[in-house]
C-alpha cells in the first residue's frame, strides 16, 4: 500500500500531469493518467520513446476495463481468460469505442492494451487515481526494463520527481501481450511469463477449446517490435566459453560453474533467470567494463519445451543482437 506521503505526492503528480514511476510484478512502469494528453507526451519525452509506439493501460479490475473498452466487441472467450490470468502478467488487446478518451495513450489506435497488474501498490495507485494508468516500462527507450528501485532511480531518477519503491519485480519480464480483437482466435504478440500452453489449457477446459492460440508473425506484431530493446550500456556478446580478461565481466547461466569476480552466475531455472536477467545486466553495467560476455550452458536449451524458455530466448536474441536459437 502507498504511504500517506506517497499518496499526497501522487495527487500532486497526477494533477500537474507529471509522470511517476511505480512497481508492478513484471517490471516497473512510468505512469500517467491515460486520458491526459500532455502527461502522456511527457512520458515519451522522458523515455525518448518513438512517438508511434502506443502504451499499455493498467486497470484495477475487469469492471474497470469494461468502463473504457467497446464491450460489444469483447470476444466471448475473454471472460474466462481474465478470470484465470488477471490480475497478472497478461495484456489483452481489445477494441476501443471511436470517441474514447484514452486515445492519447494508444496513439490514436482503436485497439488498447489492457492489463490488471498483480501488485498491491500498482492496484492501489490505479484505484486512488480512479482512471486507467498508461505506463510503458520505466527505462530509457532501447534499454532493459527496470525491475528494482535502484535501476529505475539510476536511469530516470533525474527526470522523474515521484518514484515509488516496491522492491524487486518478482516476474522480471514484461507481460505477455495477446490480441483479443478477433472472436475466433488469439494471437500472441509478445511472449512472456504466461505462455501459449497456459492459455490453450484454460480454453481447452471449457467450451472454447476450438479457439486457436497462435504466435504472431512479423506482419501481425506490436509497433514496439521494430525497435531495439533490452540493451545494457556495456556491449554484450554471446560466447562459447568464457575468455577471462581484465576488460570483461560475465553473465553465466549454469548449474556447475561458480560465481567468480566480475561475474554473475544464474542457475538453469527459467523463473529465476527471468526475474534476475535485467537486474544482472544492471549490476554488470555498474562495473564499467568494456564488455559483457554472456555464456549459456547447453543445458539451458534442454528446457525448450517450456513457453518461458521462448520468452527468454526472445529477450536474449534482442540483447545480443542475433538469434541464439528459435
Ligand atoms: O509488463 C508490462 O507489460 C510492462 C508493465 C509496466 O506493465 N509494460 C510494458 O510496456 O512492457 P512497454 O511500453 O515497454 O511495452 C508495451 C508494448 C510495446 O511494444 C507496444 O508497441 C505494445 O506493447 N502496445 C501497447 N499498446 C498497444 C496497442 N494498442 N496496440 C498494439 N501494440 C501495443
Ligand atoms: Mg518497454
Amino acid at each position: 500500500m502507498l504511504s500517506n506521503i506517497e499518496d499526497s505526492q501522487l495527487s500532486v503528480a497526477v494533477s500537474q500531469g507529471e509522470p511517476f514511476i511505480f512497481p508492478t510484478e513484471t517490471v516497473y512502469g512510468l505512469g500517467a493518467a491515460a486520458d491526459n494528453q500532455s502527461a502522456i507526451e511527457e512520458i515519451y519525452r522522458i523515455k525518448n520513446r518513438p512517438a508511434d509506439n502506443p502504451l499499455i493501460c493498467h486497470f484495477y479490475s475487469k469492471e474497470h476495463i469494461f468502463e473504457y473498452v467497446d464491450t460489444a466487441k469483447i470476444p466471448p472467450y475473454w471472460n474466462i481468460l481474465v478470470k484465470s490470468f488477471s490480475p497478472g502478467p497478461l495484456t489483452y488487446l481489445l477494441a476501443l469505442p471511436t470517441d474514447s478518451k484514452l486515445k492519447p495513450a494508444t496513439r490514436g489506435s482503436l485497439t488498447i492494451g489492457c492489463r490488471i497488474p498483480n501488485h498491491r501498490i500498482a492496484l492501489d495507485i490505479i484505484q486512488r487515481v480512479n482512471k486507467p494508468i498508461a505506463a510503458p516500462s520505466a527505462n530509457t527507450s532501447g534499454r532493459y526494463s527496470g525491475t528494482n528501485f535502484e535501476m529505475v532511480k539510476a536511469d530516470l531518477g533525474e527526470k522523474v520527481k515521484l518514484l515509488i519503491d516496491g522492491g524487486q519485480s518478482v516476474i522480471g519480464l514484461e507481460s505477455t501481450i495477446i490480441d483479443c480483437t478477433q472472436p475466433d482466435k488469439i494471437t500472441i504478440l509478445r511472449k512472456g511469463f504466461v505462455t501459449q500452453e497456459d492459455i490453450q489449457q484454460v480454453l481447452d477446459k471449457c467450451r472454447f477449446d476450438n479457439i486457436p492460440v497462435e504466435y504472431g508473425t512479423s506482419k501481425t506484431t506490436i509497433p514496439g517490435a521494430k525497435y531495439r530493446h533490452y540493451q545494457p550500456t556495456t556491449p554484450i556478446s554471446l560466447v562459447d566459453s568464457i575468455k577471462e580478461n581484465k576488460d570483461s565481466c560475465y553473465l553465466v547461466f549454469s548449474n556447475s560453474l561458480q560465481n567468480q569476480t566480475n561475474s554473475i552466475t544464474l542457475p538453469i531455472d527459467l523463473k529465476q533467470i527471468s526475474s534476475q536477467l535485467y537486474s544482472s545486466l544492471f549490476e554488470l553495467d555498474q562495473l564499467h567494463k568494456k564488455q559483457i560476455q554472456l555464456y549459456i550452458d547447453p543445458e539451458f536449451h534442454t528446457l525448450s519445451d517450456h513457453g518461458l524458455y521462448h520468452a527468454l530466448i526472445n529477450r536474449l536474441n534482442k540483447i545480443v543482437g542475433k538469434e541464439i536459437v528459435e
